[in-house]
């Protein structure tokens, strides 16, 4: 059995990925440090797979915490997920999230050095496109500079990652994740944002009944319906994914020493389209208003998945309507935890 080390495995993609690991017969290590999510998602990814995975409460930017940990665990592959993700946050704290985002990372690749650890797959984004010139964005779609600090450190994040396994014996493959939503099948993991501001978290305050209304935020762009597009991809295809990933290095599959796939479902939607979605897919209303362009965005992204299909075997299997659904069922189970 393989050991796989799951970096904020207790987070929203991270738990459904240990989910995924578990059900395909790893061994799985967490480290998560709490700060964006909560203990109980340890008993319920447990529930789900009949399986406790071990769990280590340590912060990362801790190099010590984290080589004592390496030199206690053959380790085969780590799938680092761990850092912080507001975007807002990020351009007030900027130093915050370099400090978290790259400090983590460069500590657990040293770990990984220092202890014979040789395969790393990085939970990276879209953002690292910006706005693209052409639809869909394939990997080879020049990159531009980041709108925001956080998009940033995924950025640099792949850079020091490529010039780490360049110098070493390691190899490493970065998931560019577009816009992650709903949750698995009866709504028991899901995306804790204690302050929503993804589109799809918001929508379920309103559903909920904390918020009166979604603020749409503009229906000026050059689309269909005004509004913004994106790629929405359900979780448990991304979970799916990083199994995928970890297996191809695991099996010396990769190609290049670092490899980069985009995930999503290759559909954009508009954010009216993502209300009308998840109204259709749940019978309840979700009254807006349009406000100005929110700082930062861009018109629209979508991916070209073909090179993971390609090279992962995999694609997209969710419909958004079913990820709408389990993002309300995780809602609605959320005041039992
Ligand atoms: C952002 C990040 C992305 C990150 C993702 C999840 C950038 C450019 N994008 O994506 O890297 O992976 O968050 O953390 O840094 N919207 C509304 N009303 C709302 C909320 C959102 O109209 O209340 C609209 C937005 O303007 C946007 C769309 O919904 O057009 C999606 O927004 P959001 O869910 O925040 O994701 P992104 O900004 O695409």
């Amino acid at each position: 059995m393989k050991n796989i080390l799951v970096t904020g495995g207790l987070g929203y993609i991270g738990s459904h990925t240990v989910v995924a690991l578990q059900q395909a017969g790893f061994n799985v290590f967490i480290i998560d440090d709490l700060s964006n999510t909560i203990i109980n998602v340890w008993e319920k990814i447990t529930e789900i797979t009949n399986i406790q995975p071990i769990f280590y409460n340590i912060d990362l930017k801790d190099y010590n915490a984290v080589s004592v940990f390496f030199q206690s665990h053959k380790i085969d592959g780590v799938i680092h997920f761990a850092a912080y993700k507001a975007v807002g946050e990020s351009v007030t704290k900027p130093l915050m999230y370099y400090r978290n985002n790259l400090v983590g990372l460069i500590n657990v690749l040293q770990a990984m050095e220092e202890h014979d650890a040789n395969n790393f797959i990085f939970s990276s984004s879209c953002t690292v496109y910006g706005q693209a010139d052409e639809m869909p964005i394939h990997e080879n779609t020049p990159l531009k500079k980041p709108e925001s600090p956080y998009g940033n450190t995924k950025k640099m994040g792949e850079e020091i990652i490529e010039d780490f396994v360049n110098a070493t014996n390691k190899n490493a493959i970065a998931l560019r994740y577009f816009n992650p939503v709903g949750s698995n099948i009866n709504g028991t993991l899901g995306d804790l944002q204690p302050i929503p501001t993804n589109l799809v978290p918001y929508i379920l305050q309103i559903a909920i009944g904390n918020k009166s209304k979604l603020n749409v935020f503009g229906n000026d762009y050059n689309t269909k319906d005004g509004t913004a597009i994106r790629d929405y991809i359900d979780v448990n295809d991304l979970a799916d994914a990083h199994v995928k990933a970890i297996q191809r290095l695991l099996l010396n599959q990769n190609k290049t020493k670092i490899e980069y796939f985009n995930l999503g479902s290759g559909t954009g939607s508009t954010v009216l389209e993502i209300v009308q979605a998840f109204e259709n897919a749940n019978h309840i209303k979700i009254p807006f208003e349009i406000k100005p362009r929110r700082a930062g965005d861009i018109e629209q992204a979508y991916a070209d998945y073909s090179l993971a299909q390609k090279e992962l075997n995999w694609c997209p299997k969710t419909p958004l309507q079913k990820s709408m659904q389990t993002a309300w069922n995780f809602q609605k189970q959320l005041t039992e935890i």
